[in-house]
């Protein structure tokens, strides 16, 4: 009996994205597109079983072998820094983390800056890095209204295509890393299902290339 791989793909279009990209390779699973409720779908033929999970949680699952491997943006790697192996940049889901504001916001030195934020980590270790002492606000969404009601000086966030941040009179103050989405594995799942990740991994990598093999 063939070995189930199991897949946590986030949900939304990064993940409708990625789900095509495992059907051109031979692994779709057509149960999935039906029903909008549903959360686990297998597909026992091909050895391949997805599961829909909110973006955020994908490398918790994979971390704890509930899934095999998973699909993540860099962005959520980098905040959770979790206990995984990256096989695979996808090249999907691209956009930048940077600092943004009003023009000049970053120019008053001397005092503690107020940084909001979905993400702490990256942003506690970006301004370590510079001695630059500043104070998180942990938000969860609309990060860039924060500078606008002054409840921060500076966001740390993902700008994809800026339109958020023009709209509203924010403009990038600094860059601080590209994303982008990656396939991350369970470590111990990649010891003992090495050959169908491996598999997956390269079938994948020549879809990206545009060398597909169905
Ligand atoms: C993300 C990010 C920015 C926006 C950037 O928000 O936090 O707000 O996308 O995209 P743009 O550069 O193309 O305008 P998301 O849509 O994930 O929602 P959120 O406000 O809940 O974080």
């Amino acid at each position: 009996m063939k070995r189930m791989i199991k897949v946590a793909l986030p949900k939304g279009r990064l993940g409708e994205s990625v789900y095509k990209m495992f059907d051109e390779i031979g692994l779709g699973c057509p149960e999935s597109q039906e029903s909008s409720r549903k959360l686990v779908f297998e597909n026992e033929e091909k050895g391949i079983c997805y599961f829909w999970v909110k973006p955020s949680d994908v490398a918790i699952y994979v971390e704890h072998g509930a899934a095999d491997v998973g699909i993540a943006g860099l962005d959520i790697l980098l905040e959770q820094e979790p206990d995984v192996f990256e096989l695979l940049d996808l090249g999907l889901g691209k956009c930048r983390m940077v600092v943004a504001g009003k023009k000049g916001a970053l120019s008053g030195t001397g005092r503690t800056l107020r940084v909001a934020t979905k993400y702490p980590n990256i942003a506690k270790r970006y301004y370590a890095e510079q001695s630059r002492e500043i104070e998180i606000i942990k938000l969860n969404g609309s990060i860039e209204l924060a500078p606008i009601v002054q409840l921060s000086d500076v966001i740390v966030d993902i700008v994809e295509t800026g339109k958020t941040l023009r709209e509203n009179n924010l403009e990038v103050l600094e860059e601080i890393t590209a994303i982008s989405a990656r396939l991350i594995v369970n470590k111990a799942s990649f010891r003992f299902k090495t050959s169908e990740i491996e598999k997956m991994c390269e079938s994948l990598r020549e879809r990206i290339l545009g060398d597909s093999v169905i």
